[in-house]
């Protein structure tokens, strides 16, 4: 896949001012998702494209409305950060006989559709979830088992809920104590993860769980404020890790709170920009690009100089 843009005749050449891409961002929901925001509006400024920026809200709708007025728009190029996997079929069939290249930011679809997708610039969502792993591997090493975990996913059908969540099981295969005991879904959202962590300790004895991994900083957040609320103490009492490393993240890493805090590296924007400019010249390209993300934990002694953008 990847390798040449879906034009069938060579458009013709045009400077940099004159490009349009529309942008379909998924939402709101999290401090890491205005960095996102951010990195592409801020990425496309320095190469001088104009952008047509439209958030999702969260709703596969509304970025579905909002890929189609691009494509109404005759926009060079498309890019946007799907909620979910799968039900974009009949827009990219849209978008590809207009001639319009679409460009996937941060999340994956499934792989059935992506053959409408020109070209993507990925977090790793499945690296993140070995990297959680490793962690928890590395804590419990001295552990007899079993280790009872519990897992707070983000968006339902989201490839990042999916492939953080097989990275992590991935990474614990064939160690037979880790047993995942519940699993809740709460939207990458701080008052979601509030209100599933509380409805959780309802249905499991939140004292016989050892570990959380959360799938976001935000639903982190919200978990640590119900936990608060209890006996039990977060970082000690349950071992946390959550994904992004956001400042607020790295601040309840160092007062103890977190275990371990898996960066998803926000800053998609400069590839998209060189990715569209190649795309958009012809030039040879590959299917897909990644982001490499860092790994911070109780176990590194630098966190107090650990500055972050969001
Ligand atoms: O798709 C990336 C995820 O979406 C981030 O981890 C989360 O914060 C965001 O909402």
């Amino acid at each position: 896949l990847g390798g040449c843009a879906p034009r069938q005749k060579a458009a013709p050449a045009k400077s940099a001012p004159s490009i349009v891409i529309g942008f379909s961002q998924l939402g709101q929901e999290s401090s890491w998702r205005q960095r996102n925001t951010d990195s592409v509006l801020t990425a496309a400024a320095d190469a001088r494209y104009r952008v047509l920026y439209r958030n999702g809200d969260s709703s596969q709708e509304q970025q579905i409305k909002q890929i189609r007025s691009f494509i109404i728009s005759r926009v060079d190029a498309i890019v946007f950060a799907p909620i979910v996997e799968t039900g974009w079929t009949a827009v990219l069939k849209e978008a590809r006989a207009a001639g319009i290249p679409v460009i996937l930011d941060d999340r994956n679809i499934a792989p059935a559709e992506r053959k409408y997708i020109t070209s993507a610039v990925f977090t790793d969502a499945v690296g993140e979830g070995q990297k959680a792993a490793a962690f928890v591997k590395k804590k419990f090493t001295n552990h007899q088992g079993p280790v009872r975990m519990v897992q707070i996913y983000g968006n339902k059908d989201s490839s990042v809920s999916v492939g953080r969540s097989r990275g992590f099981t991935e990474g614990l295969a064939g160690d037979g104590r880790f047993q995942t005991v519940a699993t809740e879904y709460g939207d990458f959202m701080i008052s979601k993860g509030e209100e599933v962590i509380r409805q959780l300790a309802q249905k499991v004895d939140l004292h016989t769980i050892d570990v959380i991994f959360s799938h976001n900083d935000d639903m982190t957040l919200g978990i640590l404020k119900y936990l608060k609320t209890t006996d039990i103490k977060p970082g000690k009492d349950i071992v946390i890790v959550s994904i992004d490393a956001t400042q607020e993240g790295i601040d309840a890493l160092r007062r103890g709170e977190i275990n371990a805090d898996i960066e998803c590296n926000p800053e998609t924007g400069p590839k998209l920009m060189n990715l569209i400019n190649l795309v958009l010249n012809q030039q040879s390209f590959a299917s897909s690009y990644y982001l490499e993300d860092q790994v911070f934990s109780e176990f590194d002694t630098h966190l107090a100089t650990v500055k972050r953008r969001y």
